[in-house]
C-alpha cells in the first residue's frame, strides 16, 4: 500500500520506505514476509503491525541504556519516523547459538566453526561471535574485514566501534528477555551515518523478522521452539501468531 501524500523511496523485504522530511523517512511496515533471497514470499495478517510494534519497544529501551539510533517516532501502528541516513553497506550479524547459514555454510564446507561449537542448530558459541555480509548485492554474501577495509565500507576503528556497539545490543536485548525466558540465538543489524559522520543503528533492531527467538524452556529440554522467522522458513506454524506469541512475552500483555 502506498502512502499518497509522501514521495515512495524504495521497498526493502518487509518494509516500504517514504521521504518524509529531508532529514527524515517513514518506514511502513507491511505484512509481507520473504525467506532465502526472496524465493519464498507471503504475507500474515497483523504482522505489519506487530513488527512494528516490536520494533519501537526495542528501539526505546536500547535508547534508553545509551545506544544511539535512527528511531524517532511511531505515528501510526504501523509506521515509523527515523532519521535520514547514510546507510554503511554491510549487514552485521551477531550469534549467540549455532543456526541458520553458518551451519549451512559448515555443512557445504564453506567455513570452520568457532572452537567449541558443534555443527547442531543450538549449540552454544563461547563469547558469541560476529559476522558481515553485503547489504547491496542481490544476495547477501558473507564479507571479511579485509574486504571491508579494501571497499573503505568501514575503517579498522569504525569495525572495531560497530563490533563493540552490536555487542552491546546483544547484551542489553538478552538480558531483558531473560525475564520472559526466552533466548537470543541471533540478530541481524545495520548501521548508517548521520550528517556530521556519527555511526548509529538503523534499520529495525530485535524483530522476529531479523533475530531468532527460542523459548527457554523447551530449550533446556533439547526442543528448539521458534518465536521468529524460522517459523515460515521451516513451515512449522502461523507466523504472525509467533510473533504474537513472543510480543506478549516480552512485554506481558495482549496485543
Ligand atoms: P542467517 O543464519 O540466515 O545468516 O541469519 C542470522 C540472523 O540474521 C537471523 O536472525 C536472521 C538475520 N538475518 C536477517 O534478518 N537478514 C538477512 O539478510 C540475514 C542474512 C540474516
Ligand atoms: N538473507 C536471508 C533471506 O534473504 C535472510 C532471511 O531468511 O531472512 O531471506
Amino acid at each position: 500500500m502506498q502512502k499518497k501524500d509522501l514521495k515512495y523511496i524504495s521497498s526493502g523485504k518487509a518494509k516500504d520506505i517514504y521521504e518524509n522530511s529531508r532529514e527524515t523517512l517513514l518506514f511502513e511496515f507491511t505484512d509481507r514476509v520473504t525467506a532465502f533471497d526472496g524465493k519464498k514470499k507471503s504475507e500474515y495478517q497483523e504482522k505489519g503491525e506487530i513488527t512494528c510494534k516490536i520494533a519501537e519497544y526495542w528501539f526505546k529501551i536500547l535508547e534508553s541504556n545509551g545506544i544511539p539510533t535512527h528511531y524517532i517516532e511511531c505515528p501510526t501502528s504501523t509506521s515509523m519516523i527515523v532519521k535520514r541516513l547514510d546507510i554503511i553497506p554491510v549487514e552485521v550479524i551477531w550469534r549467540n547459538y549455532a543456526a541458520g547459514s553458518l551451519l549451512r555454510r559448515y555443512e557445504a564446507g564453506d567455513i570452520i566453526l568457532p572452537d567449541g561449537v558443534k555443527p547442531k542448530e543450538g549449540s552454544p558459541i563461547p563469547n558469541g561471535m560476529i559476522e558481515f555480509t553485503t547489504k547491496f548485492e542481490v544476495v547477501d554474501r558473507p564479507v571479511d574485514k579485509d574486504e571491508i577495509l579494501a571497499n573503505n565500507w568501514l575503517s579498522e576503528e569504525e569495525i572495531k566501534y560497530i563490533t563493540d556497539l552490536t555487542k552491546r545490543i546483544n547484551d542489553i536485548i538478552s538480558q531483558e528477555l531473560v525475564i520472559s525466558d526466552i533466548i537470543l540465538a541471533d540478530f541481524k543489524v545495520e548501521y548508517g551515518r548521520t550528517s556530521d559522520g556519527k555511526i548509529i543503528l538503523a534499520d529495525e533492531v530485535g524483530t522476529p523478522d531479523g533475530c531468532r527467538f527460542w523459548i527457554k524452556d523447551d530449550f533446556e529440554k533439547g526442543i528448539i521452539t521458534s518465536l521468529d522467522k524460522d517459523v515460515f522458513r521451516k513451515d512449522t506454524g502461523d507466523l504472525s501468531q509467533s510473533y504474537r506469541d513472543l510480543f506478549n512475552k516480552i512485554q506481558n500483555t495482549n496485543v
